[in-house]
């Protein structure tokens, strides 16, 4: 069993984070979106992993993933030239992929369940794709699929305008070498891609076996701002259950509930509550620093309160007097001074942006 990791793309519902990084390498809970994708198909125990890059993003994704070591697994690095759609991906994917069944996994989709659950019924049923579907409020935004009362999946349709259930299809997929069959038969879509939804349909038309999972847990398609923010929390809430702090907190302080600290960061007369992670190299002052917030390495915080937000790294944020809420603050961004009281602040900048408030 091999798997396919896709994160190439333009992430264009993410710009401006994404002009100049990677959507997938956006951190929630400061770590890579990628990375958990890597790690729950590593626990799966399946460390032969094949990743497909796009050029204007591959080198720093590489840069920043490295070849496996550091998951337990061997990394291939797959170069897509255009973003020719899902399938296409696959396809050119097919000298790495070889005969072995595969498991494909959207590089910005998180889930809470562990993915054995579906590789073993994968595996028991030996299908020749499982897929897996979850109820969404807005199913045009999203491949569909029709099922029957046993959960038959009758038929699946990409984006479709008039949607015939809501229920999505996750960007996770399990499949048997039969889908590159299925590739070679279908023709681009109406937006110019080889779409995988178009192949896996290829397959029920020919009466081979396509199996359907509901997913229980929640899914984040973390290509929005909000699900950026929402995946940020929920990693947060599963992921930093103890508190732990490395860096210096001064006795004016106050950390509260499980907060995490990095190496090298000081807080002087800060108010963090948690859960709340914050990476190395950090100098924070006259800060309240509320629930789901994940600062990265190297930010400046001074005279500043901020709640259920992202703050990448490198980031400096001062005197700001009205709270910041909801804000994903990009890399290196320079956010200064606001003489008065602004009635509410609402980010979404991007890496590299310098803002004053005058
Ligand atoms: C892709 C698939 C779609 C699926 C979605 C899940 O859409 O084409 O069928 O429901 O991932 O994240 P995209 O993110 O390319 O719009």
């Amino acid at each position: 069993m091999k798997a396919l990791i896709l994160s190439g793309g333009k992430g264009t519902r993410l710009r401006p984070l994404t002009y100049t990084g990677a959507k997938q390498l956006v951190p929630v809970a400061n770590k890579p979106i990628l990375w958990y994708g890597i790690e729950g198909i590593v626990a799966a125990g399946i460390t032969d992993i094949g990743i497909i890059i796009s050029p204007e993003t591959g080198e720093e994704v590489k840069a920043k993933t490295g070849n496996g070591d550091r998951f337990g697994a061997n990394i291939t690095y797959i170069l897509q030239e255009q973003p020719a759609g899902l399938a296409h991906a696959v396809k050119i994917a097919q000298p790495f992929l070889g005969d072995s069944p595969f498991i494909m996994y959207l590089g910005d989709n998180l889930i809470q369940s562990e993915l054995n659950l579906f590789l073993d019924r994968f595996k028991d049923k030996q299908t020749d794709a499982l897929i897996l579907l979850r109820q969404v409020p807005n199913p045009t935004a999203f491949g569909v699929a029709q099922v029957d009362e046993n959960g038959r999946v009758l038929h699946l349709v990409e984006k479709p305008k008039v949607p015939p259930s809501n229920l999505a299809l996750v960007g996770i997929y399990f499949f048997a070498n039969t889908i590159h069959d299925a590739i070679a038969n279908i023709q681009p879509s109406a937006r110019g891609e080889l779409e995988i939804t178009d192949a896996i349909q290829y397959l029920i038309s020919q009466q081979k076996q396509v199996e359907a999972c509901q997913l229980e847990g929640w899914w984040l398609d973390t290509g929005k701002k909000d699900d950026l923010l929402e995946a940020n929390r929920i990693i947060l809430d599963t992921t930093c259950l103890t508190a732990s702090v490395l860096g210096e907190v001064d006795e004016k302080s106050q950390v509260i509930g499980r907060v995490q600290i990095g190496a090298g960061t000081k807080l002087v007369n800060c108010t963090v509550r948690g859960p709340v992670t914050i990476g190395s190299d950090c100098y924070l002052e006259n800060c309240f620093v509320g629930p789901y917030s994940s600062i990265g390495n190297n930010v400046n915080l001074i005279d500043v309160e901020i709640d259920h937000s992202v703050i990448l790294q490198g980031a400096k944020v001062i005197e700001i007097h009205q709270r910041i809420v909801d804000s994903v603050i990009g890399q290196r961004v320079q956010l200064v001074a606001a003489p008065q009281r602004p009635k509410a602040l609402r980010f979404m900048i991007g890496d590299d942006s310098q803002i004053e408030l005058t």
